[in-house]
């Protein structure tokens, strides 16, 4: 078993039943205590079920990350368990608009970049303090091992990267949410807290298999003539599944990643060159 989040705390703000379920399963095999946290208490509880039962620690708090005093409750709740996080993923979506911008209404607009941006935000500096506390914790008492830091990792999409009709409400959330990432890794980094961002293309799992069903519906074919399709498009011929989505995102957590901030990191099976 690997031990690179040994000792630390990772909190999950949106972990939903997919790649937020995968991440802190493969973060609690990896040593890290987890902190699952979205609006769903069911759901969470199942998830802290399922890493004990796999031998690890897990937390469920129920947050909405739209709501100031909620994300300053789930603060309070990590605080009563440690004095330090050392990562924090932000991963909360809902479904866009998937409309051309004309018909788009710009409420829907608002309400994306409210969960995917401002949301984003405000879990960030609700938690920095404790981010710092865990960037100055010193993880080994090697005089070989990486110097400190805590990690941030927002969960942006590959859509930044194109800019095809139907996306631009998820296009414009998501891109902000990048430029986020940057102004933060700036400036949080001189309290050790770096700030990275993940794209990925797609994430192979419950959640686009249902969106695939519902192209399959409306367009005709199956979900695996859908699949076959989308697919074309990569290098590799594939879609990403939730583990090669999960495992980038491990990464910029752990401390083979000290030296990485403000950067995005695109995991799409090679659609895009970036
Ligand atoms: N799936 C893909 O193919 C794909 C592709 C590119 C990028 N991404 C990005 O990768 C991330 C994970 O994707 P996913 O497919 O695993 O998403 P998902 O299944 O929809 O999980 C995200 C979770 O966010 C939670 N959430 C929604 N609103 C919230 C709020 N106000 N406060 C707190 N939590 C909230 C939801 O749980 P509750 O309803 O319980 O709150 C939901 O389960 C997302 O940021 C997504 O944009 C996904």
């Amino acid at each position: 078993m690997s031990e690179s989040l040994e000792g630390k705390t990772v909190v999950i703000v949106g972990a939903g039943p997919g790649f937020g379920r995968t991440l802190a399963l493969r973060a609690a095999e990896q040593g890290a205590t987890v902190v699952v946290a979205a609006r769903t208490a069911s759901r969470l509880d199942g998830m802290v079920d399922e890493v004990r039962a796999a031998g690890g620690t897990a937390i469920a708090a129920a947050v909405d990350a739209t709501e100031p005093d909620s994300v300053r409750a789930l603060r309070e709740t990590v605080s009563q368990h440690t004095d330090a996080v050392h990562g924090l993923v932000y991963s909360a979506f809902a479904v866009p608009s998937m409309k051309p911008l004309a018909q788009t209404d710009h409420d829907q607009i608002s309400r994306g970049i409210d969960l995917s941006v401002l949301g984003a935000l405000r879990t960030t500096q609700e938690f920095s303090p404790l981010l710092e506390a865990g960037a100055a914790t010193p993880d080994s008492e090697q005089a070989d091992s990486a110097p400190a830091s805590s990690s941030v990792v927002m969960m942006a999409s590959a859509v930044i990267h194109h800019s095809r009709e139907r996306y631009a409400g998820y296009k414009i959330a998501k891109t902000a949410l990048v430029a986020l990432g940057h102004s933060l890794a700036t400036e949080l980094g001189p309290r050790g807290i770096r700030v990275n961002t993940v794209a990925p293309g797609y994430i192979y799992g419950e959640t686009l298999k249902g969106y695939f069903e519902h192209l399959a519906g409306k367009y005709g074919g199956t979900v695996e003539d859908v699949y076959a399709h989308t697919a074309e498009k990569m290098d590799l011929r594939r879609l990403p599944g939730e583990r090669e989505i999960v495992d980038p995102v491990l990464f910029l957590l752990s401390d083979a990643a000290s030296a990485i901030t403000g950067q995005t990191l695109t995991v799409d099976c090679g659609e895009f060159h970036t």
